[in-house]
């Protein structure tokens, strides 16, 4: 039976971060995953490209029980000190938008600054390995029974993920261990998720498939202004993914499909400068020929020349647009989220090092904590950030 400081369950964004940060500080460290290969979230990530993290991560980017929950790990591992690591294994980057950076050849450069810490720092990483059980001795030490034989640590480090892309691995072990140490799971959901559309309108919007538009996605008193995407199944685009994590079902989402326009300014003027112009003319300045006559249908608003529209009708028009209120029929769920919101309660965990509160060496990192980041590498952050008070502390 080999013993080791520390064992980290998961090889992922979070478990690699915290084995090589606590490797570099001379402890035995054990990583094992039950996949067949490390990090493939992180392969996937960012169309391939990885969002590694955001210049301007702060707390108030992640949805929490605890909205304070995450601000001291932020702090003590920022993003600039990814950067600043990033730039030590001369991977090349560039901001894409809203301070997301991506790297500009492959996510598995990532990987590989991962795992090259991993090796610096005399880390053992270990695929393959299913997880069994765990018991505990009286002085504190963990036994891990596992497909590989049977170790034992000192520290025990939960970094199995959230319940997002189970193809990819993903599995609800942690959120058991949680409950064998008699720490409460909150609610778990899909999170950063396509909405799929009742049959009414998916018959109508289906066929838009492939149109992207600028529009802004509002719920329970958040907006994303990001842009939507119409879908064969519903609605995705980055205000969509985001607004979904703000989502309980039965809601109605608000889409702004002009916002940072006054559309029935805009139309009222058109009335005096283009009298005899169709509707549809004047709105194909703003959308795609196509989604205008699929939503004026949609909409069900008659298209004539703009002279003809009476009284109120075109402050009624715009404000179809400016408010279009979509009922979504749900999410495509956990197969195509990228986060899973919920997880375990983080009052029972250390804020300052991720230590269950009353389970000396046991810790909690990364997304299998009820912290859920918006989209726009705030999750790897998260990642990093509590993989390195854990690795530091224990
Ligand atoms: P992660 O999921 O990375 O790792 C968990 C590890 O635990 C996996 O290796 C898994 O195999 C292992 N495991 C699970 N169950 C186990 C068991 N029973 N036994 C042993 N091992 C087990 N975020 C971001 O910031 N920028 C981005 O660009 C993207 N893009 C993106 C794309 C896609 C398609 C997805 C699905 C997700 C993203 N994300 C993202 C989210 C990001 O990938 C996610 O938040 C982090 O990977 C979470 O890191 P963790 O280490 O906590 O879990």
């Amino acid at each position: 039976m080999q013993h080791y400081d520390a064992i980290m369950v998961g090889a992922g964004a979070a478990g690699l971060f915290c084995a090589f940060t606590a490797g570099q500080r001379g402890k035995k460290v054990l990583v094992i995953d039950h996949a067949k290969k490390v990090g493939r979230k992180i392969l996937m990530s960012g169309g391939g490209r990885c969002n590694f993290t955001n210049m301007y991560a702060s707390h108030e980017n992640f949805i929490c029980a605890n909205p304070h929950f995450c601000k001291s790990a932020l702090s003590q591992y920022t993003q600039w000190d990814f950067i600043d690591l990033v730039n030590r294994h001369g991977i090349a980057y560039h901001e894409k938008t809203l301070g997301q950076l991506f790297c500009d050849e492959s996510a598995k450069d990532i990987v590989k600054l991962l795992l090259d810490e991993c090796v610096q720092a005399g880390v053992t990483v270990q695929t393959h390995t299913e997880l069994l059980q765990v018991s505990t001795e009286c002085n504190a030490a963990y036994t891990l029974s596992t497909s590989k034989g049977t170790y034992t640590c000192t520290s025990l480090v939960i970094a199995t993920g959230g319940l997002s892309m189970p193809k990819l691995g993903a599995s609800p072990l942690g959120y058991q261990l949680a409950e064998q140490f008699d720490i409460p799971v909150l609610p778990t959901r899909a999170g950063l998720v396509p909405f799929t559309l009742h049959e009414h309108d998916k018959a109508h919007l289906a066929e838009l498939s492939g149109v992207s538009v600028a529009a802004s996605a509002a719920c329970n008193d958040t907006v994303f202004n990001e842009g939507i995407l119409f879908t064969h199944r519903g609605l995705s685009g980055p205000a969509v993914l985001q607004i979904s994590s703000y989502w309980e079902a039965g809601d109605t989402v608000d889409i702004d499909l002009l916002p940072d326009s006054d559309l029935a300014q805009y139309l009222a003027k058109a009335q005096q400068t283009q009298p005899n112009a169709l509707l549809s003319t004047i709105l194909c300045e703003f959308y795609a020929k196509r989604l205008v006559q699929h939503l004026l249908t949609y909409f069900k608003i008659d298209n004539k020349p703009i002279k003809q529209y009476q009284g109120k009708a075109l402050n009624h028009i715009a404000e179809q647009f400016h408010r279009w209120q979509l009922k979504p029929n749900g999410t495509e769920g956990y197969r195509t989220a990228e986060v899973t919101l919920g997880g375990v309660d983080t009052d029972y965990i250390s804020s300052k090092t991720m230590e269950v509160k009353h389970q000396p060496g046991l810790y909690f990192i990364g997304e299998v904590l009820d912290v859920t980041g918006w989209l726009g590498g705030y999750n790897f952050q998260w990642a990093w950030s509590s993989g390195y008070v854990a690795g530091q502390a224990l």
